[in-house]
């Protein structure tokens, strides 16, 4: 029988990825997601990938009631991905209960639910935001974390603390927090990739859609910060590259492979590439030159994040294989089949 995994927030960007890793890899995915974020065709979308249809459940996790109910009918399910939750970290800041209501309730409903049904394992969606503005770089799993600027990074920490005292008082219950750095790119196919409703917050849709004639202009956020040419610095991802290290750490859940009942690991690359040095990558790998302009910088950047991989290296055998002109190049890809 196939290990059946309840992905959450699985209609979304990086859900909708692992949910094609774990098909690709053997198991059964069930998803549930209210789709306040995502649509009901990336179920086909999945479909037509892997020749596999995931069961779906249309459920807001709010809702303690509901969320019960579909946990129930899906007992027999061996590990949660936790990615459901809302993620626009200027709308936080504008309507963090929001944020709170959304994001807390949501985790705290599915771990009730799963111990209510023994489902005893969960991977959570966590974020390098943890960490604030760290002093020492790169960044291990060992540094310190500091309150995040936003409510939405907030949630975060506050979420991988709430686990933690779940797992500290349960001896049965084992969860893994996964700390992306920036996800980009997006599948092969170019059927499907970020979404983002609204004026984007991450770089890469803003340069895409910039590219693709939706905005006018790229605002680059401040070229004064201590970096080589003034622009922040990010550790940026391929989201496939993700999707399957989510696979690795769900299997170390399942095979009971863990050292601790609560582990912690960064996913990222190791590298940090600048603003303009991605424009600069994208400018050559699409042929499209890009409108842009530099502004103030906005509140909550920090200057370079970038994370030290070695744990993950180490202990779930995973490491990046994509590079700069992959994240690019997907992404590319998917926009020009979303404008089409
Ligand atoms: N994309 C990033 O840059 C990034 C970085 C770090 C962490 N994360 C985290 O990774 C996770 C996935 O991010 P994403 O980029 O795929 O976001 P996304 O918005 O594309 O996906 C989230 C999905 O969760 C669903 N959802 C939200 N609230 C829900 C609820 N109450 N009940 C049921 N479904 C609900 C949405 O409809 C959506 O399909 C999130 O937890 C996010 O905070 C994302």
């Amino acid at each position: 029988m196939k290990p059946k995994i309840i992905v959450t927030g699985g209609c979304g960007y990086i859900g909708s990825h692992t949910v094609i890793a774990l098909i690709e890899n053997n198991y059964e995915v069930v998803i549930i997601d209210d789709l306040s974020n995502s649509s009901e065709q990336i179920i086909d979308r999945i479909t037509r990938i892997t020749g596999l249809k995931p069961i779906f459940e249309n459920v807001d996790l709010k809702d303690i009631k509901s969320t019960k109910q579909v946990f129930g009918n899906h007992r027999d399910a061996n590990a949660v991905i936790h990615f459901a939750a809302h993620k626009a970290v200027a709308e936080s800041v504008q309507e963090p209960l929001k944020y709170y209501q959304n994001n807390l309730y949501s985790l705290i409903n599915t771990l009730i639910s799963q111990k209510e049904n023994g489902i005893n394992n969960i991977i959570f969606s966590s974020s390098a935001t943890v960490y604030g503005n760290p002093n020492i770089l790169p960044i291990t799993e060992k540094s310190e974390t500091q309150r995040p600027f936003s409510p939405y990074g907030n949630t975060k920490k506050m979420a991988e603390e709430i686990i933690e005292d779940v797992v500290n008082v349960s001896t049965d219950f084992s969860a893994i927090s996964l700390r992306y750095f920036n996800p980009i790119g997006a599948h092969p196919s170019g059927l499907i990739g970020e979404l983002p409703s609204g004026t984007p917050n991450n770089l890469m849709p803003f340069i895409t859609q910039t590219a693709a004639g939706v905005r006018e202009k790229l605002m680059v956020y401040g070229n004064d910060y201590p970096t080589k040419d003034g622009t922040p610095i990010r550790d940026y991802i391929h989201v496939v590259d993700l999707a399957e290290a989510h696979v690795i750490a769900v299997n170390r859940l399942i095979e009971k492979k863990q050292e601790k009942q609560f582990e912690i690991f960064n996913l990222g690359t190791g590298d940090g590439y600048s603003v303009l040095e991605i424009i600069n990558a994208f400018e050559s790998i699409s042929g499209k030159p890009l409108n842009y302009e530099i502004t103030d910088r906005r509140a909550g950047d920090v200057p370079k994040l970038y994370a030290d991989i070695n744990l993950a290296k180490e202990k779930l055998g995973w490491t990046a294989k994509r590079g700069l002109t992959e994240m690019i190049g997907s992404s590319w890809k998917w926009e020009q089949n979303i404008r089409k």
